[in-house]
């Protein structure tokens, strides 16, 4: 009875929130589905109240763990997740105009302000750092990212959950230790490779990122965009990927298709924000409109992410020791950056990432 009651408001709360997301909060089927899951909390309360409660993959509501699985239940938690929100207390004497601001804050792209009747526990990003120097976090945020690739198939699903915790490891790390190059960790033997280049290039990204004054969500879908830009080197056959020696033509053909792997697989993954497809997808464009996938005849322009992941892959591919090619320097590094400013890059981005660097570090 409860589980029937709970899913239904549940799917109501999620109608509601999508009525507002994708409309305002004029829009009728906000209204109609805000007061359809009000209705319902009378038969949830339990001496008062009703608490969701979310752990790990779980939602647990006035104590009992909710065992359905539904689309909606995904998603509902996937917001709170978004939200760092864990727990929610709903009392009784909850008005409707009460609760549909409620639902408007768990649909806005800001914090949702806890009120008289409903309480809302969220998890401070800065409460996770506390008393954890930047070294361990960045391990702990290297560990996950270590996880979710190994094993990792075209048939196996990536572990994005995990993933997106590793985000909020670094965006913390980046608060505790300004120097970008300090956190940057160098590939030690090859098959380290994956998930640290995925690391490096996320953090470079969110550094960038932040010097530009972006915050909030918007960093974590980019945070995560950067950890995913080469998700599809996977679906490039072995002996072309790992091969020691200069690439064949037919070998660099198959190369060159992994950002359109890498878009097709991130576009059919649910819980993926369609930013990561777009940057795996434009990550070896340039500036200009050269660079691979060839769309000049469509003149596409890279998003302002995927400038910013190119920036951040050049530097990391340059600075790391390959079985072809001496790792160089950061000075010899910002140089070619310079460089390639107006061609490869986007002058502001470079510019800003080159100022960003001299600010926090001595060497440059
Ligand atoms: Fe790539
Ligand atoms: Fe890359």
């Amino acid at each position: 009875m409860l589980q029937t009651k709970v899913s239904e408001f549940v799917s109501h709360v999620m109608t509601a929130l999508s009525g507002c997301t994708l409309y305002s909060e004029q829009h009728p089927v906000f209204a109609e589905y805000a007061e359809k899951a009000a209705a319902l909390l009378e038969d949830l309360f339990v001496e008062g109240s009703v608490s969701f409660l979310m752990i790990g993959e779980s939602l647990i509501v006035n104590d009992t763990p909710f065992l359905e699985k539904s689309f909606s239940v995904a998603n509902f938690l996937k917001r709170l997740r978004k939200k760092k929100i864990e727990k929610i207390v709903i009392r009784k004497g909850t008005d409707i105009e009460e609760f549909r601001q409620f639902i408007a804050g768990l649909a806005s792209r800001g914090e949702v302000t806890p009120s008289p009747n409903i309480s809302v526990g969220i998890v401070e990003i800065k409460l996770k750092s506390s008393g954890t120097d930047a070294a361990a976090l960045l391990n702990k945020g290297l560990s996950k990212v270590k996880s979710s690739f190994q094993g990792f198939s075209r048939f196996k699903r990536l572990d994005i959950v995990s993933l997106e915790d590793a985000v909020l490891d670094f965006i913390s790390t980046l608060k505790k230790e300004i120097n970008v190059l300090r956190i940057v960790s160098p590939v030690k033997s090859h098959s380290e490779y994956t998930y640290i280049h995925a690391t490096n290039v996320a953090v470079l990204t969110l550094f960038q990122a932040e010097a530009l004054g972006i915050r909030g969500e918007d960093l974590h879908d980019i945070g995560l965009a950067g950890l995913l830009h080469d998700v599809g080197k996977m679906f490039v056959p072995a002996e072309v990927l790992e091969k020691k020696s200069a690439l064949t033509p037919e070998e660099w053909l198959e190369m060159k298709k992994h950002p359109i792997h890498g878009a097709i697989y991130l576009s059919r993954m649910k819980d993926v924000p369609p930013l990561a497809p777009i940057v795996a997808f434009e990550h070896h464009m340039k500036y200009n409109g050269s660079g691979y996938p060839d769309t000049k005849r469509m003149s596409r322009k890279q998003h302002i992410v995927s400038q910013m992941v190119t920036v951040a892959d050049f530097f990391d591919a340059l600075r790391t020791e390959r079985p072809y090619r001496q790792s160089l320097d950061v000075r010899t590094v910002t140089g070619l950056l310079k460089e390639g400013a107006n061609k490869d890059f986007n002058p502001e981005l470079v510019g800003s990432f080159l100022s960003g660097l001299a600010r926090v570090s001595d060497t440059l």
